[in-house]
């Protein structure tokens, strides 16, 4: 399968215009599964909880939702895309999963990043793992990548991919995916965005290279550091389901769960 990137420069608020730059970024480009950065509709820093809810959407009958699904179908591909959902009175960092037949999943960032947690409710809906057909996906957003369980959880519950839509400010959140994905043998599409935003009291900058990194650790292809940018690469994604380290060890069979701490709650 193909699997595609899209690495965004988007403008704060201006929701068509971010729309359309995704659109034109992918182009004529084919992929079987589009990954888009977190808060692709919108930007990233939100001057508080009345500002995202301004901003927020409904899922799926909102106005992002409904042009994810026309892309869709009109293109014949899957997609996951971050935006701010809104759901009666909560509001939430989410991204949505959607396929030529309509919404698949959703998922709602678990571990809010800092200013994040005055912006947004926390996430209340397990990690769960969505079977596209071509592929059996997981979706994280950007800082969850910090907490080695978040990825653990989605692999073990029989991931393949990773789909990580990302606004990472951070230096070293694309390297931190190669080992993620070299301690869970499993693909990881981390989706990142460009720019500087001034608002909120403070000045955050994106830092782009979008990566994805196959089963092994190895960096299958980025994005550009500075600018926007959208990239493909062919994936077999059962290569994800063979956990062998050598003959007598196994990424998930040779854990000693047993000896691990309970505060894991992993099992
Ligand atoms: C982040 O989680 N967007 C840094």
């Amino acid at each position: 399968m193909i699997l595609g990137i899209v690495q965004t420069n988007p403008e704060f608020g201006n929701v068509d215009r971010n729309l359309k730059e995704i659109e034109e970024l992918i182009g004529p480009r084919e992929a079987d599964l589009w990954i888009m950065p977190e808060l692709a509709t919108t930007g990233y820093e939100l001057r508080g909880r009345e500002e995202s809810l301004e901003l927020s959407e409904e899922v799926p009958n909102g106005k992002s939702s409904k042009w994810l699904h026309r892309l869709c179908k009109e293109k014949n591909f899957y997609a996951v895309m971050g935006l701010i959902e809104r759901d009666g009175d909560q509001v939430y960092n989410g991204s949505i999963v959607m396929g030529p037949k309509g919404l698949i999943g959703r998922y709602r960032k678990i571990h809010l990043y800092d200013k994040e947690n005055l912006r947004f409710d926390k996430g209340d809906i397990p990690f769960m793992v969505h079977d596209l057909g071509i592929a059996r996906i997981g979706v994280m957003i950007c800082f969850d990548w910090r907490f080695p369980e978040a990825m653990r959880t989605l692999c073990l519950r029989g991931a393949q991919i990773i789909a990580h839509p990302s606004n990472l400010v951070l230096p070293y959140g694309q390297a931190a995916m190669v080992t993620r994905c070299l301690e869970n043998h499993v693909f990881a599409a981390t989706a990142n965005r460009v720019g500087t935003e001034a608002r909120d009291g403070r000045t955050v900058s994106f830092t782009g290279r979008s990566v994805v990194i196959g089963t092994k650790g190895e960096l299958l292809v980025s994005g550009a550091l500075a600018s926007a940018d959208c990239m493909t690469v062919e994936i077999d994604p059962a290569k994800a389901d063979d956990k062998a380290i050598h003959h007598y060890d196994d990424t998930f069979g040779s854990r000693r769960p047993e000896f691990y701490d309970k505060r894991l709650g992993l099992e």
